[in-house]
């Protein structure tokens, strides 16, 4: 049996596979996420660490402890933990939807300049990345930033405490901003910019290499064998694109989670020359495009739960009836938004109502917003060439057969429906079984484990409806920006 970790924000999913690929259990396991200013976002580690022992616990059953061999994750992205020389963590995490970092972006766009940013990194600076939290740190909280004894993102912080080696894989180093993206390796360049030294960043690996095995104190704690190998794992995007086959050349994947991200997988090195997207490595080896909107399944959630008022999210969709027939717009940049704006003080934004609008059409407004902000991203993807023709789909907003059919008719492409919309934990679980030798590579065990079940077909009048309501969208967000700043 494989484990995949899916180190989530709203919680982290846990998720036991078999050699063959089937899934024999999930468990979800919550914790808080924090808010001290408006646009900040962090989490304790220790939380993670503490809803990952008990969801292992609960996820493996007595009988079958000792066939685990291995165990893997899709982490949240450029998270930023800093633990000091007695490995205590310094601070709370600074989160990738975290938007405190304007001045620190700014200086690296402007003055390091975004040329030079991508001759080193292949990516320009957006607020949610590691180097400019790093900046801030160093700015705003020095006595913190004398502290840092190591560097890491949220999922390698499990795989420290898990194995004691201290590493990070490929993919998630490429969104810290201090990676060379293209030679896989630390930027001397940028880790001077940070002010940082290169005993304070891990060891970089693929995502499905073995970075160790259990500590026996803590195989004790868990009930597992000391043999379980543990691999690299991946940014959750990525792991998520295993967990959906988006492995190999051309191939898309959408998530709807907490964020919304569009992933274009690649067999060589490439970037956006708008730098709207991100260029960084995959799981599987090779490279991949990725446009990120930093609020996506958390609209709705939001929408439901703050402002309705309830959790019968099924129920409020059954209501919705007109597709293309809105005259209500939503913008849905509740933490600001990155790909493609790039705009941390962008909000949330309603536009449209008359005195006949229905909370359904504020329900359909939100979906419909998300599915439009992944087009802006999916026209970027377009512009450089890149034939998107199809997708598939993962996270909790893949769940809605009502968003499903919004997005496909939104891009005006398929969307195809995996088994498992588990996507970042079934990743994980892969790269592991891949690490321990089950698979010869990523690809392959893409090829034996995922399988789409259903597609949903665009339907021509409803995509030219969704075209013009898209070419009005589009105009909204640069008659507001000034409102925003
Ligand atoms: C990707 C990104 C998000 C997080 C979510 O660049 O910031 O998708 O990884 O967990």
């Amino acid at each position: 049996y494989y484990i995949g970790v899916d180190l989530g924000t709203s919680a982290v999913k846990l998720l036991l596979m078999e050699a063959d690929g089937s899934i024999r259990n999930v468990v979800s396991k919550e914790y808080p996420l924090y808010f001290p200013h408006p646009g900040w976002s962090e989490q304790k580690p220790e939380d993670w660490w503490n809803a990952v022992v008990e969801g292992i616990r609960e996820l493996v059953p007595e009988t079958d402890r000792e066939k685990v061999a291995g165990l893997s994750f899709g982490g949240q992205m450029h998270g930023l933990v800093m633990l000091d020389e007695n490995d205590e963590v310094i601070r709370p995490a600074i989160l990738w939807n975290d938007g405190r970092t304007g001045k620190e972006t700014n200086y690296l766009n402007e003055v390091i300049g975004k040329g030079k940013l991508s001759e080193y990194t292949a990516n320009i600076a957006f607020a949610g990345f590691t180097a400019p939290k790093i900046l801030w740190v160093k700015e705003n909280e020095p006595e913190n930033f004398a502290r840092i004894s190591k560097i890491m993102l949220p999922k390698d912080y499990l795989a420290y405490r898990l194995t004691g080696t201290f590493c990070t894989d490929v993919s998630d180093a490429s969104g810290m901003l201090i990676f060379d993206v293209k030679n896989k390796c630390w930027s001397e360049e940028m880790l001077k910019i940070c002010g940082i030294r290169k005993d304070q960043v891990a060891k970089i690996y693929e995502s499905y290499e073995c970075v160790g095995t259990l500590k026996p104190e803590v195989a004790a704690l868990l009930k597992l064998p000391e043999s379980v190998r543990v691999a690299a794992g991946a940014g959750d995007n990525a792991a998520a694109a295993v967990g959906t086959g988006t492995v190999g050349d051309g191939q898309c994947n959408i998530s709807l989670g907490t964020s919304g991200t569009i992933f274009v997988s690649s067999e060589e090195f490439c970037v956006d020359s708008n730098n709207a997207l991100h260029a960084f490595a995959h799981a599987d080896g090779k490279y991949h495009l990725m446009g990120c909107m930093l609020s996506a399944a958390s609209c709705n959630k939001w929408w439901m739960d703050e402002i309705i008022g309830t959790k019968d999210y099924a129920g409020e969709q059954e209501k919705i009836t007109k597709l293309g027939e809105n005259h209500v717009f939503f913008l849905p940049y509740l933490m600001g938004e990155r790909s493609p704006h790039n705009n941390p003080d962008a909000r949330g934004t309603f536009i449209g109502m008359s005195m006949d609008t229905t909370r359904a059409d504020m329900t359909q407004a939100v979906l419909e917003g998300v599915a439009f902000a992944i087009r802006d991203s999916f026209e970027i993807a377009r512009s450089l060439g890149i034939p998107i023709t199809r997708t598939k789909i993962c996270g909790g907003g893949a769940k809605s057969p009502l968003w499903r059919k919004i997005v496909a008719n939104v891009l005006g492409i398929p969307v195809d429906i995996m088994k498992s919309e588990e996507g970042p934990g079934l990743g994980g679980a892969m790269l592991a079984a891949v690490a321990c030798g089950e698979y010869t590579s990523v690809e392959d065990a893409a090829s034996h484990i995922v399988k789409i079940v259903d597609t949903v077909e665009p339907d021509p009048d409803l995509v030219k409806k969704y075209d013009e309501k898209y070419r009005k969208f589009a105009k909204i967000y640069p008659a507001l920006k000034d409102i925003y700043s």
